[in-house]
């Protein structure tokens, strides 16, 4: 059964006691959002402490990145183990700005999707086209090389517990949000393709959420196409009503 899904990345954002301040907020306003798995992506600093005050609701704790590597020697790195084990249980791989600033390859988003279904986590998996890639009408080349080289080696068995996001990089943080119509067509193209590798169940099942400058007064016109099962949420998720408040609108 496909899910509609309200995830909010929080980017670098929220010192410990404003996140754990923001956490309680949605926490306590999460009672009104009905089928919808509501998710927090907070800093890595604020999991543990996240887990434990979603613990009794019906929040789910993500994560924003995770290591490629398994564990050991890579100074700096947070892995997939550690992560599950303080309750973690979805990961956002693949967004543009570590592709972008930390020069996160398809290849390398690859083999943290693969880490990541192994230890039992949840990733879900970011794409897009820059704004010269959409004006050069090459986004749904762009995309489809994305999902092919991201997904490479997985099966149908494997996809059942990803989830995809479409974010046009354009429209990230800029304000700047595709057109209902816009996000559509793109979630209908990436439904196509994964029922071209995996079948009709898995491209039924699997939830394609909308990212880039969505917020309370435009969720409602992108929930309500049939391909868009939710959304990633950035700058709006900043703001427990305003994160509620989209994840009420299907
Ligand atoms: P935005 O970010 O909502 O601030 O545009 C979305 C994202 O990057 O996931």
């Amino acid at each position: 059964m496909r899910k509609n899904i309200v995830a909010g990345n929080w980017k670098m954002n929220k010192t410990f006691p404003e996140g754990v301040e923001l956490i309680q907020q949605i926490v306590n306003q999460a009672d009104v959002v009905k089928n919808v798995e509501l998710i927090i992506a907070p800093p890595f600093i604020l999991t543990a402490e996240a887990s434990k005050i979603i613990k009794d609701s019906a929040v789910k704790l993500g994560a924003q990145n995770c290591s490629n590597y398994k564990e050991g020697a890579y100074t700096g790195e947070i892995s997939a183990s550690m992560l599950k084990s303080v309750g973690t249980e979805y990961v956002i791989l693949g967004h543009s700005e570590r592709r972008k600033y930390f020069k996160e390859t398809n290849e390398i988003i690859n083999e943290k999707i693969k880490l990541n279904l192994e230890i039992g986590l949840k990733p879900i998996v970011c794409c897009g086209e820059v704004l010269a890639e959409r004006e050069k009408e090459e986004h749904f080349q762009v995309v489809n090389k994305q999902i092919k080289e991201m997904f490479e080696g997985m099966n149908a068995e494997n996809m059942k517990n990803i989830i995809i996001a479409y974010e046009p990089v354009w429209a990230i943080g800029t304000g700047k949000t595709a057109t209902p119509e816009q996000a559509q067509q793109m979630h209908l193209f990436i439904r196509e393709k994964i029922k071209n590798s995996y079948g009709s169940q898995i491209a039924n099942d699997i939830s394609i959420l909308y990212g880039g400058s969505c917020k309370p007064s435009n969720a409602k016109e992108l929930f309500a196409n049939p391909d868009v099962d939710g959304g990633l949420i950035g700058g709006a998720s900043l703001k427990a009503s305003d994160f509620i408040e989209i994840a009420k609108s299907f």
